[in-house]
């Protein structure tokens, strides 16, 4: 148990987040003028990468120690790292840096975060420009190595799931005609598509036909499933080759129905492909193949404009789009050092939050600590 935990009043908290495939975000505060996150092999000072905050926006950003005493800041910061936003509110900094998780090519100093490390924290005072040595009591490292990429739950910087069914009373692949699902998953959104049908697809269209549609498709042959377009009421023509930014997960045509899990970059840039952080109507349809796909036996537009990658803001109209699963959470595992009560114990904790409180402009600062559920590991 862990009934003494700074939720509201830590010295030092750090939270870590992947971002997209290759960016995690550290959410860094402290009571003091500078405060810093390191990377170890080990549980101590020498040889550890530090990514630091100070009040003296100008010294923020990466550091190396290699001995126990003032780190060395990298000038300039390397493109890997990025202050987003940093404050200091009564004696307590906060900040918010991104990271590469493993840039390419490697930059000497900067570790892989994939790999597990030793993390360690410290916070301190500033004298002029010069980073004053934290006591014996505020700096401390993790009892173990995390791996910072890894919070253990597989819905890791997801969003809620969506769904579009017909009808739209039903469940699943078994009892629905046409079931898609869509959640984000860092920069890309994974559908999963399914119909009793010998295709099913998925468009994203400025209204609720089928002419000027970006399409994804799950045909029974596996090489016809991937992108579409369609220019108008006619056979969509399959863009070839797959452009890199779809990519079919999981395909299956068992018992009459067809399945794909595909992910697709939200924002790929690329001619006929929407931008799915943008609100869209969804057209579902299923229908034959037969050497090629056939005209659908079923077709729907969604009744209103749906943002897939906000799958949990989505709302019904008629029923046709609905059963928004709520509770998919976004994770985020804080590591949380000594707290002012006198606990002086590095603890894991992991924090739980629904993603709209994330998602308010500072409110990681007090929401992450203040309204989460906090479970001892
Ligand atoms: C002006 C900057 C710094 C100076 C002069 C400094 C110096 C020292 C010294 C002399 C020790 C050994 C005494 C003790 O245990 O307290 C130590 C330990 C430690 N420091 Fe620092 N430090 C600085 C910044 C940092 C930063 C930025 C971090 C982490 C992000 C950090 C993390 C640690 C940790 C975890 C220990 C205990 C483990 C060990 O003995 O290596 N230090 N530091
Ligand atoms: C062989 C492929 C296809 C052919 C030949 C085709 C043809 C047509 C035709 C002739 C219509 C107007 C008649 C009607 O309302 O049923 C139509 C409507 C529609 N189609 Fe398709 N279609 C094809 C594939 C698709 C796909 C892949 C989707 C979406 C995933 C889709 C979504 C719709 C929708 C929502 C409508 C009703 C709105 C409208 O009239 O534009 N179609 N299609």
């Amino acid at each position: 148990m862990f009934p003494a935990s700074c939720s509201n009043n830590c010295d030092f908290l750090v939270t870590y987040n992947v971002t997209s495939s290759n960016k995690v975000e550290f959410e860094l505060s402290g009571q003091g003028d500078w405060v810093a996150v390191g990377f170890s092999d080990d549980q101590s000072m020498p040889d550890t990468e530090i990514l630091m905050c100070v009040s003296n926006g100008s010294l923020s950003g990466h550091y190396y120690a290699s001995e126990r005493s003032t780190p060395t800041m990298t000038t300039p910061t390397p493109t890997a790292v990025t202050v987003i936003e940093q404050a200091n509110d009564d004696g307590m900094m906060k900040c918010r840096i991104s990271r590469d998780i493993n840039p390419s090519p490697a930059i000497q100093n900067v570790r892989n975060l994939n790999e597990e490390v030793y993390l360690l924290g410290a916070i301190g005072s500033l004298s002029g420009v010069t980073i004053q040595q934290h006591s014996d009591v505020a700096r401390q490292s993790s009892n173990s190595k995390i791996t910072v990429t890894q919070a253990e739950d597989p819905t890791t910087t997801a969003t809620a799931q969506g769904s579009f069914r017909i009808p739209d009373s039903c469940s699943s692949s078994d009892d629905c005609d046409f079931l898609v699902t869509y959640q984000r998953i860092g920069d890309t959104v994974e559908f999963e598509l399914s119909g009793k049908a010998g295709w099913a697809g998925v468009g994203f269209s400025d209204d609720q036909n089928m002419a000027d549609t970006d399409l994804l498709l799950c045909v029974s042959e596996r090489s016809e499933s991937g992108h579409y377009y369609a220019e108008d009421r006619t056979t969509p023509t399959m863009t070839t080759p797959t452009p890199s930014a779809v990519t079919i997960l999981e395909h299956s045509n068992e018992g009459g129905v067809v399945k794909c899990r595909i992910s697709r970059i939200i924002d790929p840039r690329i001619s006929n492909f929407r931008d799915l952080s943008q609100p869209w109507f969804l057209l579902g349809a299923i229908g034959d193949f037969n050497g090629g796909i056939q005209q659908h036996s079923l077709r729907q537009p969604t009744a209103s404009r749906i943002t897939v990658t906000e799958a949990g803001s989505a709302s019904s109209d008629d029923g046709i789009l609905t059963n928004i699963i709520v509770h998919g959470t976004l994770m985020t595992l804080a590591w949380i050092l000594f707290a002012s009560v006198g606990l002086f114990t590095a603890r894991y904790m992991r924090v739980v939050w629904e993603p709209k409180q994330l998602l308010g402009t500072k409110a990681w600062f007090t929401v992450g600590i203040t309204s989460t559920k906090i479970i001892d590991k």
